[in-house]
């Protein structure tokens, strides 16, 4: 069951019981821009003007989202491929299908997903979504907070941690600082019962004009979540407790604009 869903509110509250702040609409919503970018309808005239901004400077940015999803996919029907039939999806994005839910439940119809973001618009799609599926929950956190998260009763209630989790960060972790986020990957990890495993995607900044992240990161400074475009090499600092598989890290999508890494790993 989907934890004590008591009131006709529960489900946007988090297990204390807060309930979210209204929509704000006077700044822009890296879920909205993203939703934007992969041709939804679920954002206001500031995230259309700022996302409209980034695909000047980075015409192919909507190219590189779609190709990010493809990742995402690909990730939950190999994890599920595994045997893994449970997930726990940071950073979900406000709903496009297939979502993991419906691409897990391709293999394991079965399949308990608990999804997790800031962002209430994502918290009331995905809600309308899965009214009445009581194997995946929606919680609204920030998965900087990782003991948070990870005590969560509607999570724990979807999700048992002494059985194998496939764990997703996909395009989410470049909205964390580049020094917290292995500090905070590493607590996630430490959590997950062997066989268990990870799937992140992550912009990053190799092989771009520094002129060009620079731009990009000054657009997204003035949204819900700045962004930080980091090294290849610190995208390995975000795998320490866990073993990449074959292919190992690889580029979902490069140009000389947008360049986003992925990789899936085993937790030993
Ligand atoms: C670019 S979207 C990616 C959505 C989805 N994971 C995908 O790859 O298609 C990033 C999502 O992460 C969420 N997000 C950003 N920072 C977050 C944080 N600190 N905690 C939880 N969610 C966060 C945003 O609200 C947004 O929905």
């Amino acid at each position: 069951m989907a934890g004590d869903r008591t009131d006709e509110w529960s489900w946007i509250k988090d297990s204390s019981g807060w309930i979210p702040p209204v929509i704000d609409t006077s700044r822009p919503s890296v879920a909205r821009m993203y939703d934007f970018y992969l041709g939804g309808k679920d954002h206001f005239a500031v995230d259309r003007d700022a996302a409209e901004q980034v695909m000047r400077g980075f015409p192919d940015v909507a190219e590189a989202a779609r190709a990010n999803r493809e990742f995402l996919v690909r990730s939950v029907r190999a994890m599920a491929g595994d045997g893994i039939d449970q997930f726990l999806d940071l950073g979900t994005g406000i709903p496009t299908p297939p979502n993991t839910h419906e691409a897990a439940r391709q293999i394991h119809p079965g399949a308990s997903i608990a999804y997790v973001d800031n962002d209430p618009v994502v918290m009331v799609h995905n809600r309308a979504l899965l009214a009445s599926d009581d194997q995946t929950v929606t919680v609204m956190h920030d998965l900087r907070d990782p003991a948070t998260v990870l005590a969560d009763p509607m999570i724990r209630s979807v999700i048992d941690f002494g059985r194998p989790v496939g764990l997703l960060m996909i395009a989410v972790l470049h909205f964390v600082d580049v020094v917290s986020a292995p500090m905070i990957t590493s607590r996630y990890y430490r959590e997950l019962a062997p066989g268990s495993q990870v799937a992140i995607s992550v912009g990053v900044r190799d092989g771009i004009d520094p002129e060009i992240v620079a731009a990009g990161e000054k657009v997204y400074a003035k949204s819900n979540a700045p962004a930080f475009l980091r090294s290849v090499v610190q995208v390995g600092e975000l795998l320490d407790g866990v073993e990449p598989v074959a292919p190992g890290l690889e580029d979902i999508y490069r140009s000389d604009q947008v360049h986003i890494v992925g990789v899936r790993a085993t937790r030993a």
